[in-house]
């Protein structure tokens, strides 16, 4: 058929369409309650390593990024917090014949602190089913929004770049109407958790406040027990 036969005037077979959604990427955007002292705890005890201790290079550009053994010497606030993200992780899971209660749920966790100008490059998780990271600080001053400051989690469209093979300004229409980006930004808060797959590709953009921004990521797996 050419370009041609689209464009003739022969009158239009009508058709009815339903749009459905498959293939969902789970992400939970969840928020900790009556955590403010848990979270304080969690600040300071990130504040007194990173007082006596390097930390790695990751994805992370500019920032302090700790060991992954938080869990180790972040005390009873880093295990009620890991605990808390593998709860919901639980409820996003399921297993082919057996329960999520049939698997040891292992954590490694560190903690990120990021200064003017820092940022994550996109990256993923590979070897663990879940990636969480919990908001302590977002960097903003008092009067200045947590968008103003930058920083923003954004998550990539994991069938990108299939839609654009051909023509870059191609969008398909989600089930709400509206064009499906290939990027998304979460707008975050102190005191919000994330879970998402640790398959789904994300990054930070550029932090642009004056104080410090934290944070506290968590890598997740299940193992089936033995
Ligand atoms: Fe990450």
């Amino acid at each position: 058929m050419s370009s041609t036969d689209l464009n003739s005037s022969t009158e239009p077979l009508r058709a009815e369409a339903q749009p459905v959604g498959l293939f969902e990427t789970p992400i939970a955007y969840g928020r900790l309650k009556e955590a403010e002292t848990l979270m304080a705890d969690l600040e300071q005890t990130i504040r007194t390593r990173m007082a006596k201790d390097e930390g790695l290079s990751r994805s992370n550009i500019g920032a302090w990024h700790s060991d992954t053994d938080m869990l180790d010497w972040g005390g009873e606030a880093a295990q009620r917090l890991a605990q808390a993200a593998v709860n919901i992780a639980k409820r996003m899971s399921h297993f082919k014949e057996s329960s999520v209660e049939d698997r040891d749920w292992l954590v490694r966790m560190w903690a990120n602190v990021t200064p003017e100008g820092g940022l994550n490059h996109l990256h993923s998780h590979p070897g663990n089913l879940w990636a969480a990271v919990l908001y302590i600080d977002m960097g903003n001053e008092p009067g200045e929004s947590e968008q103003e400051v930058g920083g923003h989690l954004y998550l990539e469209d994991p069938r990108f770049p299939m839609a654009a093979m051909r023509d870059t300004s191609f969008r398909m229409m989600g089930v709400n109407g509206q064009p499906q980006q290939y990027q998304s930004e979460i707008q975050l808060q102190r005191g919000n958790l994330i879970v998402f797959p640790a398959w789904l590709r994300h990054g930070v953009r550029p932090f642009k406040g004056k104080r410090e921004r934290i944070s506290i990521a968590m890598n997740i797996d299940a193992r089936l027990k033995v």
